[in-house]
């Protein structure tokens, strides 16, 4: 490949503009650029002697600079992309001096293989404190909005949870999965207690502050059991959270039981109630919509007062009449999940994300 680096006149200030600002390469940079022409030309007037333009056969295929006095910066047009031009562009333009530095983010992983390959080292962990919804996006949860089939509700919780992240808090969630949403948890709440339920053995993810535990949330005498181990050991939860089998049925039954191990002005979360929505024998986790489901389901059950449930024993409905202190239920407007068939809805709509935050009164 015939690359060349040459000086960034003029001409190629407004290619520079556009590979910055072009959106498939923003997710590169740690930073969303929006420069004007006007802002390009104020800037590059005073700093192109700082930058380099890397041309394949003559044409400009990336840009090569400093920033901050020693930081390197580089960017290669994405339909040059994997060829080698950072590389080379790395090399060329460091080869006369060992004083620069190159900050990375840790998903860039192409950008950390070119300084890797030119002999550079990590030298710093660059340690960001992430918020909710970051930490979910890291640990590749769907509750983040990055996750492919992300729902976008950590962003929702990040106003409730960063109020007790650094706290001794204890929280349960049903439905554990890859454990990705224990490890966000974990991270996330540095000084949490973390139970996780789920109908298949997790063990796999237990450690120091991680206790998992097998329970079917459609059986009694499982949520009965969980209540007289809770009991047993005076467990109480700052918040559990309802993201197993997302059965309309199962909901309500889970709610009705585990609610009174909530503390005071602690919470509990129904998670996914887009399954509220669901057409006659839509099927999730093997559970079929039912008639009586779509009649008595969640969303209308969190949306009636008093709160009365097919699934709720009289004595548990009471308790939950006197001690819910409100509930907010979040709706996504089909923000984030594709259309699938497979998840038919009422009058047509697609699956959309639904969660809701029961608060307990203090
Ligand atoms: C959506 S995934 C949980 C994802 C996880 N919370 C996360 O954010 O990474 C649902 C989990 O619920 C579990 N599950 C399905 N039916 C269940 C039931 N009846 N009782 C308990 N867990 C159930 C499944 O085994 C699966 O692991």
């Amino acid at each position: 490949m015939n690359l060349v680096l040459v000086e960034c006149k003029k001409e190629y200030w407004e290619f520079v503009r556009l590979l910055r600002t072009n959106s498939q390469i923003q997710e590169g940079f740690f930073s969303f650029a929006e420069i004007t022409k006007e802002q390009q030309e104020i800037f590059m007037s005073k700093n192109h002697h700082r930058y380099k333009i890397c041309l394949l056969e003559n044409n400009p295929v990336g840009y090569v600079g400093i920033i901050n006095e020693q930081e390197i910066t580089y960017c290669v047009h994405s339909d040059f992309s994997n060829q080698g031009i950072g590389t080379y562009m790395v090399r060329e333009f460091t080869k006369d001096s060992k004083n620069f530095i190159a900050i990375v983010k840790q998903e860039n992983i192409g950008s950390q293989r070119v300084f890797e390959k030119l002999g550079w080292q990590k030298h710093i962990y660059f340690v960001k404190k992430m918020n909710f919804n970051e930490t979910c996006n890291y640990y590749n949860t769907d509750k983040g909005d990055k996750h492919p089939y992300g729902n976008g509700y950590a962003s929702f919780y990040d106003p409730v949870f960063s109020e007790m992240r650094s706290k001794h808090i204890t929280l349960c969630e049903i439905g554990v999965e890859q454990g990705n949403s224990l490890k966000t948890y974990y991270d996330y709440f540095p000084n949490a207690k973390i139970y996780g339920l789920d109908i298949a053995d997790k063990k796999v993810f237990e450690n120091d502050r991680i206790t998992t535990r097998i329970l079917d949330q459609s059986k009694e005498k499982d949520l009965d059991e969980f209540l007289n181990f809770c009991d047993s050991c005076n467990l109480q939860f700052d918040f559990i959270l309802d993201d197993g089998s997302h059965d309309v049925e199962h909901q309500q039954l889970t709610f009705g039981k585990l609610f009174r191990l909530i503390k005071p002005g602690g919470f509990y979360i129904i998670e996914d109630l887009g399954s509220s929505h669901f057409v006659l024998g839509v099927e999730l986790y093997g559970n079929v919509q039912t008639q009586r489901k779509i009649n008595n389901n969640t969303i209308k059950f969190l949306s009636q007062r008093p709160f009365d449930s097919f699934w709720i024993s009289k004595e548990n409905l009471s308790y939950i009449n006197d001690c819910v202190a409100s509930i907010t239920i979040f709706d996504t407007c089909n923000k984030y999940l594709p259309y699938s068939k497979e998840y038919e809805c009422e009058n047509g709509y697609p699956l959309r994300s639904i969660t809701s935050i029961i608060k307990k009164k203090g």
